[in-house]
């Protein structure tokens, strides 16, 4: 479904993503592990085309030159330098890291402007859906998004994306800076997204720990660079993964 070839992302001469090529199947749950800096954001910003905007804005205003190269095929087709609204229309979905909510308004009102693209009787079923995934919000639902905690937030914004109706959802860090507990509320919510809608989803997590049992595949990445790949049983049982992705 989706086919990353050799892409490489400069932030002037700074190399952020260094030859990264990764497939990805349709229903599949993928994961994209890497510590600070590692170049997750980068790469779910390339893979959404958010980069080309970032691009378009830095050399208006003189900045910085990013420089981008290798293809990325999305459902066969080459999207390297397809808008990223474009993307959107096509099915895929970003959540970004600390995705930005409207404060101001409530969390109802958070999920219809998320679906406006929607026919009406489709926002209800889709404002459904989500209240069906994470219960906790419907008793939030009149509470102004801004004065919802962090993870009730993040649910907020799964929520919000899946009111887009993507074909390939990308998460970025979806758990940082979650309690264990509301971890894994946010696993299990994911685990049944894919069950109920065979969605294909990305995912890019520092800690490897509580995402690993339910990918289909993962990919290790280091400043850039991809240095392990494989199952998430074999990069479970992987003795380097356990010291360096497993948090204490
Ligand atoms: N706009 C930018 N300009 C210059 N350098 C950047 C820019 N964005 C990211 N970088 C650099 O690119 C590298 C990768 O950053 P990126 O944000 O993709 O990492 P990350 O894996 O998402 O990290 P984190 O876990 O902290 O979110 C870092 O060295 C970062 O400093
Ligand atoms: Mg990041």
């Amino acid at each position: 479904m989706l086919e990353v070839s050799n892409l490489m992302v400069f932030y002037e001469n700074a190399l952020a993503l260094n030859d990264f090529s990764m497939k990805v199947e349709q229903g599949n749950i993928i994961a994209i592990i890497g510590s600070n800096s590692a170049g997750k954001t980068t790469l779910m910003n390339t893979l959404s085309g958010l980069i080309l905007d970032t691009k378009i804005k830095e050399q208006r205003k003189g900045g910085e030159r990013i420089t981008l190269y290798g293809t990325i095929r999305f459902e066969s087709e080459d999207i390297t330098n397809v808008q990223p609204y474009d993307r959107v229309k096509r099915g895929m979905v970003l959540c970004r890291e600390r995705h930005p909510i409207f404060p101001e308004s409530d969390l109802v009102e958070n999920l219809k402007i998320a679906g406006y693209l929607q026919k009406s009787s489709e926002v209800s079923a889709g404002v459904d859906y989500v209240f069906r995934l994470f219960p906790t919000l419907v008793r939030l639902k009149s509470r102004k998004a801004g004065f919802l905690s962090g993870g009730e937030q993040q649910m907020l914004t799964i929520g919000m994306a899946l009111m887009v109706k993507p074909k390939m959802l990308l998460l970025d860090e979806p758990l940082l800076g979650l309690s264990p507990l509301m971890q894994n509320t946010l696993v299990d919510a994911i685990k049944k997204i894919r069950a109920e809608t065979g969605l294909t989803i990305v995912i890019t997590e520092q800690f490897a720990r509580p995402i690993l049992p339910m990918i289909d595949h993962g990919y290790i990445i280091e400043n850039g660079m991809l240095t392990m790949e494989g199952s998430g049983i074999e990069l479970m049982d992987n003795p380097e993964v356990k010291a360096a992705y497993f948090g204490v």
